[in-house]
């Protein structure tokens, strides 16, 4: 690369103006989030500007695959690289001979870009790198699926915690049905999210997690209701809140989903982690009214003033 630059730059400096020169590019990235890939070849000391005078020439490791005729404007390519054009064919003619390539063609190596104009002619290498990136960062997956667990947890355990105080086993099942469900779409969801590299795969698993996040609504307001049977205003207003987080999160995935790179995945964070913060905060209302309740029936003359004192400090 450099022997070839110091090459190009001494035969320019000794052969007055019969080489091109080029703005030298070692190299360029591309990852899965571009569409097209340019490559960049930048003449910058064309005379003529004239494109009927010019010749331009592609290779890959050495073996051209795309040429351009200025006189006729014409181009030949290879089978392979057929979504390959000139970035601009009108610009050509100010020195630019960048080419244009679909991702799915655009293969990692190294690239020439030869220039011709009329009797001067010069070459320039550019690497073209692929560089893998992930969906989210692996600290966001990370704090997407921990909210994600906790919220579960909390639910599986407010239901241990609350299910001998239910009377119908209907709604018993349901709760447990809807556990289960939300679970395995969660961790479907979990194996798809991560990657090393994006693919929609990642979508979807996102999609798992968070969607289905819904269930956890009502279950929470069926879970506290039957413990607060008299105190529904707590209920609801968890049930809000845990409403909130889940429009947040859901917000969030409808911020990122399109995104080849997310910007947004903090408000799919903040939301699941509200979500999982207010189940928290329901399963500790329910493991305290259970043994303010528990102990009521065995030492009820005793407890009583104190229950009333805790029952208003709840309140
Ligand atoms: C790929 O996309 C990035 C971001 O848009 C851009 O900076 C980069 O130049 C592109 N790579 C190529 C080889 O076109
Ligand atoms: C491209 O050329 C550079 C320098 O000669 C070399 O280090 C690199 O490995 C080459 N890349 C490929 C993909 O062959």
């Amino acid at each position: 690369m450099w022997a070839l630059g110091t090459w190009v730059l001494l035969g320019a400096v000794c052969s007055g103006s019969a080489q091109l020169q080029f703005n030298v590019i070692k190299s360029v990235e591309q990852t899965i989030c571009n569409k097209t890939v340019i490559i960049p070849c930048i003449v910058t000391n064309l005379i003529q500007n004239n494109i009927g005078t010019m010749f331009v020439k592609w290779k890959l490791e050495k073996k051209p695959f795309f040429i351009f005729r200025g006189s006729t404007r014409t181009m030949e390519r290879n089978d392979s690289f057929s979504s390959a054009e000139l970035e601009s064919e009108q610009n050509l003619t100010s020195g630019i001979a960048s080419l244009k390539i679909s991702r799915t063609q655009a293969v990692q190596g190294n690239y020439s870009c030869e220039v011709t104009e009329s009797s001067r002619e010069g070459e320039t290498v550019i690497e073209l790198i692929y560089h893998r990136v992930a969906w989210f960062t692996p600290v966001e997956n990370i704090l997407i699926i921990l909210s994600m667990v906790l919220a579960i947890l909390f639910y599986w355990i407010q239901l241990a915690v609350t299910v001998s105080k239910f009377e119908t086993t209907l709604l018993k099942i349901g709760l447990f049905i809807a556990g289960v469900v939300i679970t395995i779409s969660a961790v479907v969801g979990f194996s798809l999210l991560i990657s090393d590299e994006f693919k929609p795969e990642n979508q979807i698993g996102l999609g798992l997690i968070v969607l289905p996040a819904v269930i956890l609504v009502p279950c929470q307001y069926f879970l506290l209701q039957i413990v607060y049977e008299n105190n529904l205003s707590f209920a609801i207003g968890v049930v809000i809140l845990e409403s909130l987080g889940y429009l947040i999160a859901v917000i969030g995935f409808g911020l990122c989903i399109t995104a080849c790179r997310p910007k947004n995945g903090a408000v799919v964070i903040a939301g699941l982690a509200i979500m999982a913060l207010i189940a928290l905060v329901g399963l500790i209302y329910a493991i305290l009214s259970g043994y303010s309740k528990k102990e009521q029936p065995t030492r009820k003359a005793v407890e009583e003033p104190l229950n009333d004192a805790k029952g208003v400090m709840l309140e």
